[in-house]
């Protein structure tokens, strides 16, 4: 039978990716972090001296890219990984590698591996418009980017980072127009999603919401 998929897109900060993580936790499902993928990627090109500009070079790497994800420990070429990971400049990164097709073609093997049974959960962009096609339950969750930028601000200076409200606004809406405008999977509405607005939504209620329309898929 086939392995169900969860997919959860949405523009960044939009709370995707701990909504996601829990559904996961309570369905005992795996849970893929795509954005980690794109994150990884931007970082293993500094650290090797790839131009993010370098489509060839970079779905290269995106091949040889040795990662393992171990509940939040992340390995990168056998390195942990730290909070870098998370900074903007690493979003920043994502998203210009993100927009290379060579790029996105590279990390789908990557990404259909997390497909395990009992079932995944997959956050991302186009996790329901391009990766998993067949989720049994497609959500586009998303939030005013207002709201976006403070979580995004309490989430860094929770883990003790320094963090500036306007910057993260600013930043936010760049990321997400790139996110949209571009050519290749661009951030939109797959067909057969169900928009969830996180607005006005605690954590705990878009996770239900989710859990709510999954027992309906199924
Ligand atoms: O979700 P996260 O903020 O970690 O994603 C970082 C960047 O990676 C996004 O801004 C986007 O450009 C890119 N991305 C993508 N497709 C995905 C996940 C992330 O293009 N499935």
């Amino acid at each position: 039978s086939v392995i169900p998929v969860i997919a959860i897109d949405g523009p960044s900060a939009s709370g995707k990716g701990t909504v996601a993580q829990r559904v996961a936790a309570i369905l005992g499902f795996h849970f893929l972090d795509s954005g980690a993928l794109y994150r990884l990627l931007g970082l293993a090109a500094n650290q090797r001296g790839v131009a993010l500009t370098d489509e060839s070079g970079l779905a290269q790497l995106a091949l040889a890219m040795d990662i393992r994800f171990e509940g939040e420990a992340i390995w990168l070429f056998g390195a942990p990984v730290g909070d870098e990971l998370r900074s903007e400049h690493a979003a920043a990164a994502a998203s210009q590698v993100a927009a290379l097709p060579a790029v996105r073609a590279a990390l789908l093997d990557k990404q259909r591996a997390f497909r395990q049974a009992p079932g995944l959960v997959a956050d991302g962009r186009d996790m329901a418009s391009v990766v998993f096609t067949d989720a049994v339950c497609k959500v586009f969750l998303t939030a005013s980017a207002e709201a976006r930028a403070e979580r995004r601000y309490k989430q860094l200076i929770g883990k003790g980072m320094s963090a500036n409200i306007a910057l993260l606004l600013q930043e936010i809406r760049l990321r997400d127009e790139r996110d949209s405008q571009r050519s290749v999977a661009p951030l939109q509405i797959a067909p057969g999603a169900a928009l969830l607005d996180s607005t006005p939504l605690s954590i705990e209620q878009a996770v239900e919401e989710v859990l709510v329309r999954y027992r309906a898929a199924c």
